[in-house]
């Protein structure tokens, strides 16, 4: 019994090696994305078509692939992190989750996308940029009598009672900017008494950051809380949504991509991580209404990307945010005082 299965093995590897070469003779590449789905796919394919190189791509939030890389680590399926905010990266390179890399296209990267590969020990590198704000349904907000939501503190209005949307920070890295924000604008205790009185406002807290976009833009909700780029997809095909750049000032993410340690398919892993730095690879991101500030400086800027320049930006701690320590304990400190409140 045994030798017969040893020999039908060794029939079976004599099969495949003699076999035509597959359209995957390059390989494969598991890839977690955390993206707009279309975006996620539009690198995939273009990836797979250059390189002959099998893609198995996943879609998840930030915060979730953080997890699972985490769940992974002594039994790694993932080669590489690619897109979602930066905090989750670096609590992931801190915690030895992901490799070392240095890529040659480095050299043409902006600073602040080389600010996150040194935050990370060479772990992890910024990929594009993205401001935080909130996207609102202008007919939901006109039929409620209220004047146009300008800043942070007009999302506390009695009118918009379970009429605002944001993510759960736990799975979200566009939530967990939120939270991140508002306690460097405000201070931690001011921050999350704001959120607690936002709490009330909150109809759900959903899994990806970018979905209240979308729902404000049906109508669904009259606010939803995202990154602005994410609001300006529904903007410029139509909807009637308006994205928002807080008065008071904001947040903003260096959307990141990382390997995975013991990543099964590295070389393949490194071949994607430099093609993805590119500025071929970087100008997929506007076709696939994927409106971020591209870190390579020769990549195309999307016309219709917010300008971050004109926004009054927080000067973002991402060492601190991004730290271990630190997001555990907001995260934990939001679980106990912001969710489970009552409304
Ligand atoms: C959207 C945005 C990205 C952001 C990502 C975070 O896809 O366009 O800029 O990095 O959300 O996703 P998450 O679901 O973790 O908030």
């Amino acid at each position: 019994m045994q030798l017969r299965s040893w020999l039908g093995a060794g029939m079976l590897a004599a099969t495949v090696s003699f076999a035509p070469a597959p359209a995957s003779a390059q390989g494969a590449l598991v890839l977690y994305c955390a993206v707009q789905e279309e975006w996620c796919r539009a690198m995939s394919n273009a990836f797979e078509k250059e390189t002959g190189i099998k893609v198995a791509m996943t879609r998840k939030s930030s915060g979730e692939i953080y997890a699972q890389i985490k769940a992974e680590a002594s039994n790694p399926r993932g080669d590489v992190w690619w897109g979602g905010t930066g905090d989750p990266h670096l609590q992931a390179a801190e915690e030895s989750l992901t490799l070392e890399y240095e890529s040659p296209v480095n050299k043409d990267l902006h600073d602040w996308s080389l600010s996150q590969w040194k935050a990370a020990k060479q772990r992890s590198i910024g990929i594009y940029a993205g401001a935080l704000g909130f996207g609102f349904n202008t007919q939901q907000i006109k039929s409620k009598g209220m004047a146009e939501p300008k800043c942070w503190a007009d999302l506390l209005d009695a009118k918009l009672k379970d009429d605002v949307q944001v993510a759960d920070p736990n799975s979200s890295g566009t939530a967990y900017t939120l939270l991140a924000t508002v306690v460097q604008l405000m201070g931690e205790e001011k921050g999350f008494e704001y959120l607690k009185a936002l709490h009330k406002n909150i109809s759900q807290y959903t899994k990806s950051g970018a979905a209240p976009a979308k729902a404000a833009s049906l109508g669904e909700t009259a606010v939803g809380i995202v990154f602005i780029h994410d609001a300006v997809v529904f903007a410029v095909q139509g909807d009637p949504i308006k994205p928002v750049a807080p008065c008071e000032g904001t947040g903003y993410e260096i959307g990141s991509m990382s390997i995975v340690k013991g990543a099964r398919n590295l070389e393949n892993a490194k071949k994607f991580y430099d093609w993805a730095l590119s500025p071929a690879a970087q100008a997929l991101g506007a076709p696939a209404k994927s409106y971020q500030v591209p870190s390579n400086k020769n990549a195309p800027v999307p016309p219709q990307a917010p300008k971050m320049s004109d926004m009054k930006l927080i000067d973002y701690d991402f060492v601190k945010y991004g730290s271990s320590a630190e997001r555990v304990r907001l995260l934990a400190k939001w679980d106990k005082e912001v969710k489970s409140l009552p409304k």
